[in-house]
């Protein structure tokens, strides 16, 4: 029997701008690694401990890293993602892959010191800020020293939250320690409403640097970087994502 998109096991067909739907509407997955997901590529390999991908979805980061020799554990709270990520795996790269279903980072657990770098890519705008506060302190418990993390995060600089930006600026003005917490998404972005869970945290530099820095990282590099893939709607000025690199000392 042919396999087709309603088969669990097959990734869904990418929608025109190449972004390809998760399974269970948690957004998209890219289908190119962002500038600050080749950085963890590239680092991977030569990392001190094994690289860990949080959210990896069908493997835009993992498969990659895989290519550049490092050991990789993909991670997801679904498991039906992993097992595609799996089967686009080439046999000769799987003995350096584990797979770990979990939610990040209240199920998820990894011995102290045990890992070398972590991927946090898209991921981190489904928690709320609390839960961004537990993330950053389990991946310094989890990272060995000289380790690395990689945050990328969607910021309120894309064409959507247009109508989210207004309180997003009275906030900030306000001193709100999480301006970018948009409770109700799906009115912003009625297009992809199916498509995305009810609470969405647009992130900035400002968070990730107190978050990050609180968690005992030293940051490396912290920017707004532009998305010229994303679709026209998302797009807005160049300043659509966010992305991090923090060492653990
Ligand atoms: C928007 S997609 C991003 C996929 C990929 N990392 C990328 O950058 O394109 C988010 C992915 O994270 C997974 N995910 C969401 N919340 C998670 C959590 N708490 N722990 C682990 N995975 C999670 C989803 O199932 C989905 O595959």
């Amino acid at each position: 029997m042919k396999e087709t998109s309603d088969d669990p096991l097959v990734m869904p067909e990418a929608e025109e701008s190449g972004l390809i739907n998760t399974l269970n509407s948690m957004g998209t997955m890219t289908p190119d690694p962002d500038i600050f997901s080749r950085a963890f590529i590239q680092f991977a390999p030569r990392a001190p401990g094994r690289s860990l991908d949080i959210g990896a979805a069908y493997g835009v980061a993992t498969l990659p890293a895989l290519r550049s020799g490092a050991s990789v554990i993909a991670n997801d709270i679904d498991e039906r993602h992993l097992k595609i990520l799996f089967n686009r795996v080439p046999q000769e790269h799987r003995a350096r892959l584990e797979l770990v279903t979990g939610e990040f980072p209240d199920k998820l657990d990894f011995p102290a010191g045990s890992l070398g770098a972590v991927l946090i890519c898209r991921v981190m705008h489904f928690f709320d800020g609390p839960r961004i506060e537990r993330a950053a302190a389990k991946v310094m418990n989890w990272l060995a020293p000289g380790g690395k993390v990689f945050v990328v995060g969607e910021t309120p600089f894309i064409g959507t939250a247009k109508a989210f930006f207004p309180t997003y600026e009275a906030r900030l003005k306000a001193g709100h320690p999480w301006p970018g917490v948009v409770e109700n998404a799906a009115a912003h972005d009625p297009k992809r409403a199916g498509s995305l869970p009810s609470l969405f945290h647009l992130l900035d530099e400002r968070i990730l640097e107190r978050v990050f820095t609180a968690a005992g990282f030293e940051i490396e590099r912290l920017e707004l970087f532009a998305r010229p893939d994303y679709p026209a709607d998302i797009r807005l000025d160049g300043r659509e994502s966010v992305g991090l690199i923090a060492v653990k000392k």
